[in-house]
């Protein structure tokens, strides 16, 4: 992450908190001025503050327990123009253990291209299957830029990809 994104953007927006693994390693590499990290269930929240705790790093992380999609498109709550946003969605919907490709258009509850709409205002990286349909990635791509797409390995064999998606420029 550190590496792929501009070094302007400072703040770090987790819209998919769930128990707090990725916000708590963002709060901890020290490349984020400020981590906003959003869970809708309030059980969830609740583990990932006490996990952030546990990892020393409870006061660096601002917890907002509410719909992402609702919070990110209300005006004033992110500055697009100093923050990017990582995505980690949950991956339902059929085919995510046995298709070859994965279909991110019928990724449940929310699809690709719904989450990329809410977040095209600025840079984001999206945390998808590894057999994620690269066709359907490659849509995201505003107009005349590219994706990149970075497979994250263990052991050899690959556990995610994450396609870090350029931001679309208002005309
Ligand atoms: C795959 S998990 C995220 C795991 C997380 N990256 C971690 O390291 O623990 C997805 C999370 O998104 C949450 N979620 C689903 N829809 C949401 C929404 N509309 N707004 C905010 N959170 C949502 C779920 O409750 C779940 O905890």
């Amino acid at each position: 992450m550190a590496a792929s994104i501009d070094p302007s953007k400072t703040t770090i927006v987790d819209i998919f908190a769930g128990a707090g693994g990725n916000s708590i390693a963002f709060a901890r590499s020290g490349r984020w001025e400020k981590v906003i990290s959003i869970e809708k269930d309030p059980s969830v929240i609740a583990c990932a503050k006490n996990n952030a705790a546990i990892y020393g790093v409870a006061d660096k992380i601002t917890w907002i327990n509410d719909d992402c999609f609702d919070f990110v498109s209300k005006d004033g709550n992110i500055d697009f123009n100093t923050s990017t946003i990582f995505a980690s969605p949950p991956w339902g919907g059929p085919g995510y253990r046995g298709d070859e490709i994965f279909n991110l258009d019928t990724m449940q509850p929310y699809s690709a291209k719904q989450i990329h709409e809410m977040c095209k205002s600025t840079e984001c990286a999206l945390f998808l299957p590894r057999t994620s349909d690269l066709r359907q990635i490659a849509k995201l791509a505003p107009e005349g830029d590219k994706v990149e797409v970075v497979q994250y390995c263990m052991e050899g064999a690959s556990k995610a990809l994450v396609a870090y998606i350029p931001a679309t420029q208002s005309s």
